[in-house]
């Protein structure tokens, strides 16, 4: 049940049947997301007045050069969620291995393992455009009392439970499933409260908007390049229009309003292209198709793709059902 305006809470007490065998677990989860959101918003907002611009003077394992708001998110999310008994265990974009919660009394009871890009579009953060935060949900596969494992990480993404992200933009959302369908819900910073602005959020099943960094134009596979071709063309409904923000969650939030397809391939520099399955692909992924629209990675569908290492990359196309199904024709030609 959904009511406009209804706050977040609301919402999850109303909706408690939503999630699948969760004593309140799952929906104390998704609070303490909302509480760390707040938090990291604050932070965001202050970006430019404290020192919290600019690079924090080490690299990651992905090889890159960690913003300072890289680390205040990261650090954030994982004390909240460590705080709240919940979480068995966290992986990270920003920790090279993943982390074992152990619970107030370190017997390892807690059922939930969260996989989460605590900044996404951190090349955006010096130039105060809207960056994100990306967060994917499943209940651990290893026995209850055991420390967590890898497999609990590995699982496919259509083994998610819950997934969402947050955008820090003109207004600061939360959008996520549990697999009934995506909300999103607004901040007031004011109130600190989060009200159902887009209940039931939908994929338009086509658009006339891509998003892709064209600067790897050359270095593209040749079906990527003839889908560009196509969408620039003078026909009935082309061309199309082409919006690159450079935040992955900024650019697929657009599109799934407006209608579009966001594309991250494989390029001769980077041969799985450069989106972390785990904690971008997976969940941006949920939330589409719970949205209806699809993701691939050219070929296969994401949430399919069986997981072998935490920081693993794929190619990402994703978006309105129509175009990724065009895009995919190219590909597969
Ligand atoms: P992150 O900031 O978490 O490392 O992710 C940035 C990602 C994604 O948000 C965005 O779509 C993409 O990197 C942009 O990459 P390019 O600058 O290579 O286009
Ligand atoms: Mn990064
Ligand atoms: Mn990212
Ligand atoms: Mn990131």
């Amino acid at each position: 049940m959904m009511a406009k305006n209804q706050t977040l809470g609301e919402f999850i007490i109303d909706n408690q049947a939503d999630f699948p065998y969760s004593s309140g677990e799952l929906s104390r989860l998704i609070n303490s997301i909302r509480l760390a959101a707040k938090v990291v918003n604050h932070e965001v907002n202050k970006a430019g007045l404290v020192d919290i611009t600019g690079e924090y003077g080490d690299t990651n394992i992905q090889g890159e050069e960690q913003q300072k708001l890289d680390v205040y998110a990261n650090n954030k999310f994982i004390q909240t969620l460590t705080n709240r008994e919940i979480v068995c265990g966290i992986a990270s974009e920003e920790n090279e291995d993943f982390l074992t919660i152990k619970g107030c009394n370190g017997d390892h009871q807690n059922k939930y393992v969260v996989l989460m890009d605590p900044l996404d579009g951190s090349s955006n953060i010096d130039v105060n455009v809207s960056v994100g935060t990306i967060f994917s949900v499943y209940r651990r596969l290893s026995p209850v009392g055991t420390p967590v494992t890898a497999e609990d990480f590995l699982q496919p993404g259509n083994m998610q439970v819950a997934a969402g992200y947050i955008i820090y933009g003109t207004s600061t959302m939360l959008v996520y499933t549990t697999g009934n369908g995506v909300n999103g819900f607004t901040l007031n910073p004011a109130l600190g409260s989060w009200y159902l602005s887009h209940p039931n959020m939908k994929f338009p099943e086509n658009g006339k908007i891509y998003s892709t960094n064209e600067g790897n134009y050359i270095h593209f596979p040749q079906g990527v390049k003839d889908f560009i071709k196509y969408c620039q063309e003078e026909k009935e409904d082309r061309p199309y229009t082409s919006r690159y923000i450079g935040s992955m969650v900024s650019d697929i939030h657009r599109n799934m309003i407006k209608g579009g397809i966001f594309m991250y391939p494989e390029s001769s520099r980077a041969r799985n292209g450069k989106l972390r399955l785990l904690y971008e692909c997976n969940p941006m992924a949920f939330i589409t198709e719970q949205a209806g629209g699809k993701a691939s990675d050219g070929f296969k569908r994401i949430l399919d793709i069986q997981p072998e290492k935490l920081h693993q990359r794929t190619p990402f196309f994703c978006g309105s059902k129509k175009m990724v199904e065009k895009a995919e024709e190219f590909m597969q030609r």
